[in-house]
């Protein structure tokens, strides 16, 4: 296993370089099972697990399943030991008599500082823990004043409940204005971010906001910049030259949920573009090349980039986490990582004159 420290300027933790998403724990992945997963999980090194306090309440739970096996995981093993437990709140059901959907009205709970500062508890009641090491915003809430959702995250960590506070599905200039509020407001700024992120790439689309887009990696590699040259000049480590808090990215379905290698699960409606398809034509061909699975590569690739994320893997099986684990110390040569990072549809000259794009 490999390991990073994850920080948000004052708070600092060393996690496993893969983080186990658990989101069908407890429903679709049964409890023995889940059990199972976790334990060997933790056996090979893992110390990086993610949940929610939502999961799953749209494949039939009641939305804290995948918490209660975690809790009962804990207290099996008689506490936490070297794991991080990271969970979410926002996205859970407002009225529990209507559905959730990510279009509008969505049904969320939001970011409220009354949601935030209840959920939060609840969390660590199901958890059986007393304090949870990065709690997500699972949704960004942009129904609630920023400075509302700041100062509740921001109570819980002075409280000592919360580690390191973090958001999901947001936005980039709504994650920068949440962490220069934090500033103002001398709390601890959101130093996670969770988004979604594989070896393919969605169309562009007006108003979406749930992906790690190339200005969220420039704006974080900007911040590890700064680290660095704090750190020459003997500064502390946590903070980047110009004081900006680091910030990690941690990347939801980077496997895309299986579609790299199975035809029971397609590429999602927006990804279904021909680049992705020279990408999944490079992708088999790396891997065959190399000895390595097409997952194992795609994780690679991931966690080996320029700027590196944390893949928070859905696993429903222990035979699909030993090859999760793999790729953690699969390298990728750098004429290797140039080929997959270049791997688009590629026009002919006649095609591009005929398009105009000549
Ligand atoms: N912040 C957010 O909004 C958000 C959104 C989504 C997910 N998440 C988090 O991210 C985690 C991962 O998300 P995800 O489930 O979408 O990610 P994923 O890792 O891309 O997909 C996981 C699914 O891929 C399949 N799979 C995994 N390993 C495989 C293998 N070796 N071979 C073939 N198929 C394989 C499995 O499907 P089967 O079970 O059908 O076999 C598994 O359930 C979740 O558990 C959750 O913690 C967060």
């Amino acid at each position: 296993m490999q390991y990073r420290t994850i920080s948000n300027g004052t708070t600092s933790f060393e996690v496993s370089t893969l983080c186990l998403g658990t989101m069908f724990f407890g429903t679709r992945t049964d409890t023995a099972t889940s059990l199972e997963i976790l334990d060997r999980f933790a056996d090979a090194g893992g110390t990086f697990v993610d949940t929610a306090n939502n999961y799953n309440a749209w494949v039939g739970g009641h939305g804290r399943d995948s918490e209660d096996v975690l809790g009962e995981w804990i207290r099996r093993r008689g506490g936490l030991g070297d794991v991080r437990l990271a969970t979410k709140l926002g996205a859970a059901k407002k009225d529990p008599a209507l559905p959730l959907q990510t279009v509008k009205p969505t049904n969320y709970q939001g970011l409220s500082a009354e949601v935030v500062a209840r959920e939060a508890r609840l969390s660590l009641q199901h958890l059986e823990i007393d304090r949870i090491d990065v709690l997500y915003g699972h949704v960004d809430d942009r129904e609630t004043p920023l400075a509302e959702t700041v100062a509740a995250f921001g109570q819980l960590q002075r409280e000592g409940l919360v580690g390191i506070s973090g958001i999901s599905n947001v936005a980039l200039w709504r994650l920068v204005e949440a962490r220069e509020e934090a500033l103002r407001q001398g709390v601890d700024p959101y130093g996670v971010v969770q988004q979604g992120y594989s070896y393919v790439y969605p169309s562009p689309a007006a108003g979406r906001t749930n992906d790690v887009s190339a200005d969220l990696l420039d704006y974080v590699q900007s911040l590890a910049a700064g680290a660095v040259e704090s750190l020459a000049a003997g500064a502390a480590a946590a903070a980047g030259a110009d004081g900006r808090p680091p910030l990690t990215i941690t990347a939801y379905s980077p496997l895309h949920q299986g579609a790299f290698t199975r035809d029971d699960k397609p590429l999602w409606a927006p990804m279904r573009h021909a680049s992705n398809r020279e990408r999944l034509r490079v992708l088999h061909d790396v891997a065959a090349e190399i000895g390595a699975t097409p997952n194992q590569v795609a994780l690679a690739w991931l966690l080996g980039g320029a700027v590196p994320v944390i893949p928070v893997v859905g696993i429903s099986s222990v035979a699909q986490l030993e090859e999760a684990l793999a790729a953690v110390d699969l390298v990728l040569e750098p004429e290797v990582r140039a080929r997959l990072d270049a791997a688009d549809l590629v026009l002919d000259a006649e095609v591009r004159a005929r398009l105009e794009l000549a």
